[in-house]
């Protein structure tokens, strides 16, 4: 099915069933590791289609697609609309700044009110958690999740995951250290949950202060120092510091985090040599990572907004296809 799904010809692909079902996508905590496997080895045949001259499938023809961004995005809004697009589907773009939710207007109401005129599919990034599992509820679309509060980040979480494993083959043993603001960070517990089901060894550092109580019992181990987790890693994921989630002083300046946790090119020393150096973005230059990392040889920051389109592909198609609304002519 998903060669099919990735025909170039103008003939619509066949509407068998997907291989992975995905009646919507709200967290990798949902997937197993088979399913996130499929979503990747899907994604790796839409980014074959986004090398070629043409980078247009027919695939979601008559389908549209509503992103509904209650927060800020660049990467992630754009690949998604990207991707939609590469896969024919029509895009309605909501912007929250500009729309009657500042007249007070629920989210529930917004999306009936959106869902009125006919979108097949909703990405939404809100935050609060679990704004994507209530909308679910509410809509008959299917439903992705754009990133929801402290809940998760899922197609982040793919994004990295197919980064990763286009790095280091499979993820299976792989030490994994992610570094940062964990409390805060969505795209750590997609991650943490995403990589362990696909195998890896996950350990998080941060200060103290921005690691949750409990973190362990999805799967990872925790340190409060940030030399550990380096050490001998395959791969290390830097975290964004949001200070705009922030209503208390997590640590004394960003000087301080920089000294005690940022990645400089001496700390990186202590990973495998190599090992690739991630982050989501929007990066704070000189507080988590420094600029010679971020630009420098080891860098697959922008590796990972390519792939998030073709990661972001994948998810739409499968979301379409387990609605039964790939390959509409008519
Ligand atoms: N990684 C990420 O979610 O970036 P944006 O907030 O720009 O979408």
């Amino acid at each position: 099915m998903p060669t099919d799904a990735v025909t170039q010809t103008g003939s619509p692909p066949p509407t068998a069933a997907p291989r992975v079902a995905l009646r919507h996508l709200l967290g990798l905590e949902d997937l197993s590791g088979d399913q996130i496997t499929g979503i990747l080895d899907l994604a790796a045949q839409m980014k074959a289609v986004n090398a070629r001259r043409i980078k247009k499938l027919p695939t979601l023809r008559g389908v549209t697609v509503l992103t509904l961004f209650v927060e800020p995005s660049t990467r992630t809004r754009m690949s998604f609309e990207l991707a939609a697009k590469r896969l024919s589907a029509d895009v309605m773009s909501f912007s929250a700044a500009t729309s009657s939710l500042s007249k007070g207007e629920t989210l529930i109401d917004t999306a009936k009110n959106l869902e009125a005129m006919g979108p097949d599919l909703i990405v939404i990034r809100h935050g609060a958690a679990g704004a994507p599992r209530l909308l679910t509820q509410h809509v008959g679309c299917g439903v992705v999740s754009g990133g929801d509060g402290f809940h998760e980040h899922p197609t982040q979480g793919l994004l990295d995951a197919f980064t990763l494993r286009e790095k280091l083959g499979s993820l299976a043993g792989r030490k994994i250290a992610i570094v940062g603001d964990i409390l805060h960070s969505r795209v750590a517990r997609s991650n943490i949950w995403g990589l362990g089901k696909l195998g890896a060894d996950v350990h998080v550092a941060g200060p103290a202060t921005m690691l949750p109580a409990g973190i362990e019992d999805m799967g990872c181990t925790a340190h409060a120092r940030v030399e550990p987790a380096l050490e001998g890693a395959d791969a290390v994921m830097m975290l964004r510091v949001q200070r705009e989630r922030m209503d208390g002083g997590f640590f004394p300046s960003a000087h301080e985090f920089h000294r005690f946790f940022g990645l400089d090119e001496e700390r990186l020393k202590l990973c495998k040599p190599g090992a690739p150096v991630l982050h989501p973005g929007p990066m704070n230059r000189g507080v988590e990572i420094a600029p010679e990392v971020a630009d420098g040889p080891q860098s697959v920051i922008l590796e990972q907004v390519e792939n998030g389109v073709a990661v972001r592909m994948a998810v739409l198609y499968l979301v379409a296809a387990t609605h039964g609304l790939d390959g509409r002519v008519d």
